[in-house]
């Protein structure tokens, strides 16, 4: 494995990060307890998780995620191994079941997520609490353009901000970090810490895989100059590019089968094109295409930590090891050729 500084604290966190939101729906908490082990095994120490996992988020399953993760923690004794992540929810009217129906970014809510996640983990502390996405109108979760709403009423981030200050006060959070944010997003929070004397973000947590390279545009340079690294989600697209639906295949069970009508982010006409190109260059150079995928995230400078999402031990195995591929410039100009054509297919 190898790591690296999480931000600008002390904590070196694994290259890759075992992401858990299948955990408690596509897995039962015995298989997840033994990705848990496998994953700790093979040097991971980084985990991510969050208050509505497992997806899809339901009022049945809510917070199941993080229990699995808890009871995971307390069998084995490995709380002071992992550095452990996870996240309150936004500003939402699609999850009945979160605080009435209205999840906001404001104390009450905060504070409420905080202890309900610390209990269903069963730890004192959080070392890293994500803000999962704003609490204001911007472009996230497959929005490539903004579009203004003159009409916003958000929490303001002084508000949210001064939450999470108090909470690192109380040590019950070790760092923060936002997610699905945009570069204005991210100055923010980094100029109300400075100026509000609070804690600074330390990761930002947004989709970046072959699909949607649109981290590079405003927020890879964020991170490099702020010194808050991209923690990438879904670097296979939601499994897409390890070719295994490529030719309208639907393999029984997987992600794609199971929530087809949920998760259509990167099954567009251009999206399926282009990963059809992406996994014949893969095997062209005789690399597994969900290695390529995963080893093409792990190159790049700006991203602290790779958070892998695997239903099965083969998977994770697999997608772990990828940190042992190294691309050749032949590879990578192959890689640059396709995106130069069909940028950003899935944002
Ligand atoms: N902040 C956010 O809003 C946000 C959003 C999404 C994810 N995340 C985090 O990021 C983590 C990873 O996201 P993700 O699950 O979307 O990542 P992903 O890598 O795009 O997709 C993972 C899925 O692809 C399939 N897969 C994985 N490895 C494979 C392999 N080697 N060969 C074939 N299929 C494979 C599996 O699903 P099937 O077996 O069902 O096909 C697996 O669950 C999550 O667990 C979560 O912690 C955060």
């Amino acid at each position: 494995m190898q790591y690296s500084r999480l931000g600008d604290t002390d904590l070196q966190v694994s290259r890759i990060c075992l992401g858990t939101m299948t955990f408690g729906e596509q897995n039962t908490p015995e298989a997840a307890h033994a990705q848990l082990d496998l994953a700790l095994e093979r040097g991971v120490n980084f985990i991510d998780t969050a208050e509505i996992y497992p997806v899809p988020p339901r009022g049945e399953t809510y917070g199941e995620t993080e229990r699995i993760v808890g009871s995971w923690l307390k069998a084995r004794g490995t709380r002071e191994r992992v550095v452990l992540a996870t996240k309150a929810a936004g500003r939402a009217d699609w999850l009945p079941h979160v605080r009435g129906g209205a999840p906001r970014l404001n104390r009450a809510h905060l504070e409420a997520a905080l202890e309900g996640s610390l209990e269903r983990l069963g730890t004192d502390r959080i070392d890293l609490y994500q803000l999962h996405w704003p609490d204001r109108n911007t472009n996230y979760f497959g929005d490539l353009g903004y579009s203004h709403d003159p009409d916003d009423d958000p929490v303001p981030v002084e508000e949210t901000l001064a939450v999470l200050g108090d909470f690192v006060k109380a040590g019950k959070v070790r760092h923060i970090g936002i997610s699905n944010e945009t570069a204005w997003g991210a100055m923010q929070y980094l100029h109300l810490a400075e100026t509000m004397g609070l804690p600074r973000i330390v990761s930002i947590q947004n989709p970046y895989n072959l699909l949607n390279r649109s981290y590079e545009v405003g927020l890879a340079e964020v991170s490099h100059r702020e010194k808050v690294g991209l923690l990438a989600y879904s670097p296979l697209g939601f499994g897409t590019l390890s070719g295994k639906y490529v030719d309208g295949i639907m393999p029984e069970g997987s992600r794609l089968s199971l929530f087809s009508d949920r998760y259509s982010r990167y099954s567009n006409p251009e999206g399926i094109n282009a990963t059809r190109r992406y996994v014949e260059l893969a095997k062209r150079h005789g690399i597994s295409p969900a290695q390529m995928a995963l080893a093409f995230v792990n190159s790049r400078p700006f991203v602290t930590s790779n958070i892998i999402g695997a239903t099965s031990i083969a998977q994770l195995a697999e997608n772990i090891a990828s940190i042992d591929i190294s691309l050749s410039e032949e590879l990578m100009i192959g890689i640059e050729a396709i995106h130069t054509e069909q940028p950003n297919p899935c944002p």
